[in-house]
């Protein structure tokens, strides 16, 4: 058992999508970037990372899931089955972690899709929230000005760019909190598309921590090429 003045940090991958904007017959995550799959690039920023306790990996049932890890990261890395939608597959990890820690443990939630984050930016993360009582994620200021559109696709306000951010992934949460959030969104039928939007919900104000714009979400055809150069750029990306 942990105490709560020294809590675990756990990670958990949702990697259970189908990837329909992508249009692969093969889910993006498992496609190849250089030497690895996309989703061995995700797992090795954790895997080499020796504060992470372990990486609960939620994969899609049925269909081919190839294999990840090495033998020496078996004891680091669990496999859990995904669900239907992206929080209900971050849901299902949540409950598995619920068996092995501690509510106080801290979570750290990271889409498979985003192979690029840099190390430097998790690093950062982690220590900007080690002490915050909520928690938060990984952000970057928007750069283009934002429109709010009206129901007639007109522009009914200007967002003060200078406030506005674009949410990434990881998101920090502690586990009991991030568990009793998802579930309450579950409960009132609402869909979340990230972890905070969900805390939110409960009354939450998670923290902001500027991270790179490198940290792509892989999402359609034209991010395979760009998550390749940002691979290239931090000399991750290997042999092909
Ligand atoms: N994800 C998941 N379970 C789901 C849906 C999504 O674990 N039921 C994961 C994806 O594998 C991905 C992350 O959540 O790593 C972010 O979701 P997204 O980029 O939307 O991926 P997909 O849902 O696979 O893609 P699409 O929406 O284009 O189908
Ligand atoms: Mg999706």
């Amino acid at each position: 058992m942990n105490d709560a003045a020294q809590p675990s940090l756990w990670v958990l991958i949702p990697a259970a999508g189908l990837g329909r904007r992508m249009g692969t017959a093969l889910p993006k995550q498992f496609l190849r970037l250089g030497s690895r799959t996309v989703l061995e690039h995700t797992l090795s920023i954790f895997l080499e990372d020796p504060a992470i306790r372990g990486v609960v990996l939620v994969l899609g049932v049925g269909g081919d899931v190839p294999s990840v890890g090495t033998e020496r990261d078996r004891g680091r890395l669990f496999e859990v089955p995904g669900g239907a939608e992206r929080a209900d597959s971050v849901r299902n990890g949540l409950e598995f972690l619920a068996r092995r820690g501690s509510p106080q443990d801290w979570v750290l939630v990271h889409d498979a899709a985003r192979p690029c984050l840099p190390p430097e930016d998790l690093e950062r993360l982690i220590r900007t929230l080690m002490k915050d009582p909520v928690g938060g994620i990984l952000a970057a200021p928007s750069t283009d000005t934002l429109k709010l559109s009206d129901e007639e696709g007109r522009v009914q306000e200007t967002l003060d760019r200078d406030r506005v951010w674009r949410a990434l992934t990881p998101q920090m949460f502690r586990l009991g909190l991030l568990r009793e959030a998802l579930n309450a969104a579950r409960v009132a039928g609402v869909s979340v598309t990230d972890e905070a939007s969900a805390m939110e919900r409960q009354g939450f104000r998670p923290r902001l921590v500027e991270g790179s714009p490198m940290n792509i979400k892989i999402t359609r055809p034209e991010d395979l090429d760009a998550a390749r150069v940002y691979l290239q750029k931090q000399n991750r990306l290997g042999e092909s």
